[in-house]
């Protein structure tokens, strides 16, 4: 969604806020634009389209002068992605500059308030009218904070908000309402960011704005607010990713690179996890007394975290025996769910600030529900609301499409599931025994997922395959699942049309759409399963489809005899065999992208994190 990046110092600020908004634009955006405070006046650049649109525009910032600034990259929610929709926008009277994140609920009815007050808007957006409340107490007070306060104690929704005042030429005021908003601490000069990628290359030392918080800064001095407008001191935060994370490195994409680092963010998410044989979960209080009352586990996430959670429903109804329910978080909320202090919530999330998943969080809470999140990102809304957090070591992930997130977050599931059921006695000695030591040589075997030659054969399915128009993912029990990551991989980066379903639930509708060169990628991983899975590809070859089989290696001289094509992986503990099958399909959807012409990390429409509902 939208980035923000804001600059008060010594250096000139355009160049450095268009390099900054250029390491925001995974979040997904449709235009940028900045204002510079050039000590006399707001000066503004903005446009629609890539950012180099903008770089072009303004000679990569160089014509632009002043060394206060804030920036931003637009994705669109009012009005439509155009030049004069784009961020920064200027209240009426030219005097206050905003960019924002997030949503302002209440927009429709201010606007008719302050146009009823004689204020011209120029712009659809819901930012506008925040420009022109705070232009509006401005005009009555004088003062720039407290105009600021005034107007966001008027403003409902969410927010992170960038705010200059042509009177004060070395003054940036921030605020931060459900949508992420840093504040980076330089020599003689300060940050303002939406994430971290875009200030990191000119420090590590942050603090998190929390709910309501409000930030004033130039560029020697910096002071803090909590929503009642009284001082607060913020704890400082190193932050611990190498510049080089959060760069190409040599691969032609982010996601390729991603794919790449998966079985690094193993490594790191289960290692220090894994003691003397003992799984550890520092932190998490989850006593055998505690579970054995717990009657139901919700776990709730968007996208493909929602998809790790239908795998984890398999993972611990099997280990723990404690009846688990997979749910979307847009959905948790207005189902009016039936929870209470005897239900467990498990929330999942890469960002830990997609805005459905942390009203879901909110709203276990309020039930009387204990949390606990699986999350990347340190310091998120969600990491910050759960009862108790677990992280996925998995470093930044850039690429819209996740990957080396999804696998970290399936791998917190397994030492999760694995913990629970040794405090349950559900789990006997020898599966325990079994689990741990499969899970440290899970990133091993996750490399031979990754070698040249299995690579080399993704790419040959995917340019033979990359023509179709439309896609089938079947499998049967946690291979179904796997199937609705690999699906939305698909759409999101290759933008093929592709469908998942259960192997078993083809028959009862769905075939009617097969017919002659149908993509059916079929995953045949577990076991027992094998051999209905194989009668399933029957069915469809039988209509038509040209089937890509993913199975065990030494189970492919079988499958060769069903599927047109095949892609291997090791046998592992069966259990654990998810987290592999997974990596095929990742690089195929990569792959069919690349020779389809996509623009593979920035995706259309899609936003890496998705901050409204
Ligand atoms: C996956 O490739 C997506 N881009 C998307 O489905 C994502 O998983 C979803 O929006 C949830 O995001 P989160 O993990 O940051 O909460």
């Amino acid at each position: 969604m939208c980035g923000i990046v804001g600059y008060a110092g010594k250096r000139q600020a355009a160049p450095i806020l268009l390099e900054g908004l250029s390491k925001l634009e995974y979040r997904g955006y449709d235009s940028a634009g900045i204002c510079i405070h050039g000590e006399k006046s707001l000066q503004i650049a903005k446009a629609k389209g890539r950012l180099q649109v903008l770089c072009d525009q303004t000679e990569n910032g160089n014509a632009v002068k002043g060394i206060i600034g804030i920036g931003h990259t637009r994705w669109a929610t009012h009005g439509a992605p155009s030049d004069v929709n784009s961020h920064p926008h200027l209240s009426d009277s030219g005097k206050i500059a905003v960019v924002h994140n997030g949503i302002i609920e209440n927009e429709a009815k201010l606007r008719t308030q302050l146009i009823a007050k004689g204020i011209q808007f120029r712009s659809e957006t819901d930012t506008e009218v925040v420009a022109n409340l705070v232009g509006y107490y401005y005009e009555k007070t004088g003062n720039f904070v407290t105009a600021v306060r005034k107007a966001v104690s008027r403003i409902e929704g969410s927010y992170a908000l960038g705010i200059l005042c042509e009177d004060l030429p070395d003054t940036i005021i921030a605020v931060k309402k459900d949508s992420p908003l840093i504040f980076g601490y330089g020599e003689g000069e300060n940050f303002i960011a939406s994430d971290v990628p875009a200030i990191l290359k000119h420090t590590q030392l942050v603090s998190y704005l929390e709910e309501g918080e409000m930030v004033i800064f130039n560029a020697s001095s910096v002071r803090f607010f909590d929503g009642n407008g009284d001082p607060v001191e913020k704890k400082r935060e190193q932050i611990t990713w190498e510049l080089d994370a959060a760069e190409r490195g040599g691969y032609d994409h982010f996601m390729l690179k991603e794919i790449f680092e998966q079985p690094k963010a193993l490594r790191d998410t289960i290692s220090p996890r894994i003691q003397k044989g003992e799984i550890v979960l520092d932190g998490i209080d989850l006593s055998a007394q505690y579970l054995q009352d717990v009657r139901k586990i919700y776990l709730v996430a968007c996208g493909s975290a929602y998809y790790v959670s239908v795998l984890a429903k398999y993972i611990i109804e099997k280990t723990c025996r404690i009846p688990t329910e997979a749910v979307m978080a847009s959905e948790f909320r207005y189902a009016e769910p039936v929870i209470d202090e005897r239900n467990l919530v498990i929330i999942i999330s890469q960002s830990g600030e997609t805005a459905d998943t942390l009203a879901a969080l909110r709203e276990a809470k309020r039930l009387g529900a204990k949390t606990l999140a699986i999350v990347n990102v340190v310091g998120s809304a969600i990491a910050k609301t759960a009862d108790q957090t677990i992280y996925t070591w998995a470093g930044p992930e850039i690429a819209v499409a996740t990957t080396k997130a999804f696998s970290t977050q399936l791998a917190v599931v397994y030492l999760l599931a694995a913990y629970m059921a040794r405090q349950l006695k559900t789990m006997d000695e020898e599966t325990y025994r079994a689990w741990v030591t499969g899970l440290e040589q899970l990133p091993g075997e996750a490399e031979k997922v990754l070698t040249a030659e299995k690579v080399e054969a993704v790419q040959y399915y995917a340019s033979r395959y990359y023509g179709h128009h439309d896609a089938f993912y079947i499998g049967r029990n946690v291979d179904s699942a796997i199937c609705l990551e690999g699906s939305l991989k698909l759409k999101e980066v290759a933008y093929l049309h592709s469908e998942a379903y259960p192997a078993g639930e083809l028959k009862h509708g769905p075939i009617s759409l097969i017919e002659n060169g149908t993509l059916v990628v079929a995953l045949a991983t577990v076991e027992p399963l094998f051999d209905k899975t194989m009668a399933n590809i029957r069915e469809v070859k039988a209509r038509g489809a040209d089937v890509l089989c993913v199975t065990l290696e030494d189970m492919a001289q079988e499958a060769q005899k069903q599927g047109d094509g095949i892609l291997t992986i090791p046998r592992i503990l069966p259990v654990l065999q998810p987290s592999l099958s997974l990596i095929p399909l990742q690089l195929f959807s990569y792959y069919v992208a690349l020779n389809r012409g996509c623009d593979v990390d920035k995706p259309r429409n899609l936003a890496k994190s998705v901050t409204v509902e």
